[in-house]
């Protein structure tokens, strides 16, 4: 908190409400977007203002909610709404938690902010609390001004001054052409608020408790009600359905977008960047297009991620460069090169200057600096040292239809094409494997692993078998050019890099 303002009591975050209209079996605040869920958004935007205490008032689908919430912030504390309806008797629900608790929660300042608004920023709220307090005042409101207004509860002011908020449905029509929206978010001292929320009735068209009567009766009382009007809608925005979702979804990742570009991102089409609220990227970083960040990602000072990668959970290391990957739960070193086409799975580490290349799979693999997968092959529960290359079409056969096993490979080894492991195995430094190797016994230091038959060349097989062929008539036509024949050349290594 700024030096002007003090931590709030509590901050409240309303989260009892029903989201019929997503059409979902999925609690309405726990549908995600950039990253986190509605009601993770809000929880950080609240948890942000550093309150003594953070309070999300449940009922619907109760038991998801709050399993969800107390995973996204253990110290929150749920407080179950009744069977009376209103935002009035949710925010009355969140302060009885507190004293059941033997938390006093009726002197300070208290925050009201909904589980459904999730473009709402810890800067707009510190904005409401510091203006609360310099006021003096019982309430806060948070408003905005609408184009159109219809469903809001509408701000009536006598001159500038607040005077108390109107539900659309007990408006008349005067009132209804207010364009002054309530946005249901609010500062309010807490001694005024326990005390007028006594007063509230349920005496109105919906039959509800409502929050908003609070402001008239703090007035009547002789107190003093103020609002802060914000230029910027959306954060103060909820989604109702998928449709809203979408565009808060949208408007979220170009803030995102637009913040990363700001701190030294340069991306090249936002249009189709995706970047979580939750993903960090230092400093001449560099996103191509079609590429989507999620959850945990880091990258590292120089990376260059894209084009058309998705990378979930996975850190990419200073100057490396990730090229149409899918990547989740990986590590990539600096230096390193991943791609194009490779699929990183979790618990993939790569090393320093290391290589994964195209068509590659990877999952719980470690591999030491500046060694190579660089072509199409298959790595799992595997160990890799240093400066080895791995040939190409590779594959580590860690599974034998019942458990996973571990293939161990040294450092500055040499393997050759289409070598597969059959796990566990072990090869040694400096070894190497000949083309086809079947590694089913462990590989010395140094040795040559080989495990193909030796070559044999039935002479003259094409003639006998396929007279007539093209394959016959070419064979007869080299021989009488008198090409020189192949040699046999058993189990010589093959280079693939
Ligand atoms: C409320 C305000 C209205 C404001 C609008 C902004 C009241 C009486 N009206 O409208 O002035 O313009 O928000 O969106 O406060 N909730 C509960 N328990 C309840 C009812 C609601 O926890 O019993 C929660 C909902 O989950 C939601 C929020 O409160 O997060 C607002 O509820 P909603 O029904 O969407 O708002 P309205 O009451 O229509
Ligand atoms: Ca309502």
């Amino acid at each position: 908190m700024p030096d002007t303002a003090a931590r709030p009591t509590a901050v409240i975050v309303l989260a009892a409400g029903a989201g019929t209209r997503m059409k979902s079996r999925t609690p309405k605040i726990l549908h995600p977007l950039g990253g986190r869920s509605m009601i993770g958004h809000a929880l950080a935007a609240a948890r942000a203002l550093e309150p003594e205490h953070l309070v999300a008032v449940v009922r619907h689908q109760r038991e998801k909610v709050a399993e969800h919430i107390t995973e996204m912030d253990p110290d929150v504390v749920l407080a179950d709404q009744d069977e009376i309806p209103g935002t009035g008797r949710a925010v009355e629900c969140g302060l009885q938690a507190l004293t059941a608790r033997g938390i006093g929660a009726d002197s300070g300042t208290v925050v009201v902010t909904y589980g459904d608004v999730p473009l709402l920023t810890p800067e707009l709220l510190r904005e409401l609390v510091a203006e609360h307090q310099s006021t003096a005042s019982a309430v806060t409101v948070l408003t905005t001004e609408l184009e159109d207004p219809t469903g809001y509860g509408r701000v009536l002011r006598s001159g500038e001054e607040v005077i108390g908020i109107v539900e659309q449905k007990d408006a008349d029509e005067a009132q209804r052409q207010v364009r002054e929206i309530n946005s249901g978010i609010y500062a309010f001292d807490a001694a005024a608020l326990t005390q007028a929320l006594r007063e509230v009735s349920t005496d109105n068209a919906q039959g509800e408790k409502y929050l908003t009567d609070v402001l008239s009766i703090a007035r009547a009382s002789g107190r003093r009600v103020s609002a802060l009007v914000t230029q910027d809608r959306w954060q103060v925005e909820g989604a109702n359905d998928r449709v809203q979702l979408q565009a808060l979804g949208a408007e979220l990742n170009r803030r995102t977008v637009v913040a990363a570009m700001r701190a030294g991102t340069t991306v090249i089409d936002p249009a189709t960047t995706w970047i979580d609220a939750t993903v960090t990227l230092e400093e001449d970083t560099t996103v191509l297009p079609g590429t989507q960040l999620h959850g945990s990602t880091h990258i590292a000072r120089d990376a260059v991620v894209g084009p058309d990668s998705t990378l979930r959970d996975v850190t990419v290391g200073e100057a490396a460069e990730v090229t149409r990957t899918h990547a989740t739960g990986a590590a990539i070193g600096a230096g390193s090169a991943v791609g194009p086409f490779s699929y990183l799975r979790p618990g993939t580490v790569l090393g320093e200057d290391g290589k994964i290349g195209a068509f590659y799979e990877t999952k719980n693999v470690t591999v030491g600096r500046g060694s190579k997968l660089s072509h199409l092959g298959y790595a799992g529960d595997t160990t890799i040292g240093e400066y080895t290359n791995i040939g190409c079409g590779n594959i580590t056969a860690n599974y034998d239809g019942e458990q996973k096993h571990r293939t161990v490979i040294g450092s500055h080894v040499r393997t050759s094409s289409n070598t597969v492991f059959i796990a566990p195995v072990e090869i040694g430094d400096g070894a190497y494997t000949a083309a086809g190797a079947v590694v089913r016994k462990p590989v010395p230091p140094g040795a040559l692993a080989v495990s193909v038959a030796p070559q044999r060349n039935a002479e003259g097989w094409v003639k006998a078998k396929r007279p007539g062929s093209a394959a016959a008539r070419a064979a007869d036509a080299a021989q009488a050019a008198e090409t020189p024949h192949h040699t046999t050349n058993d189990d010589a290594p093959t280079a693939t890099d």
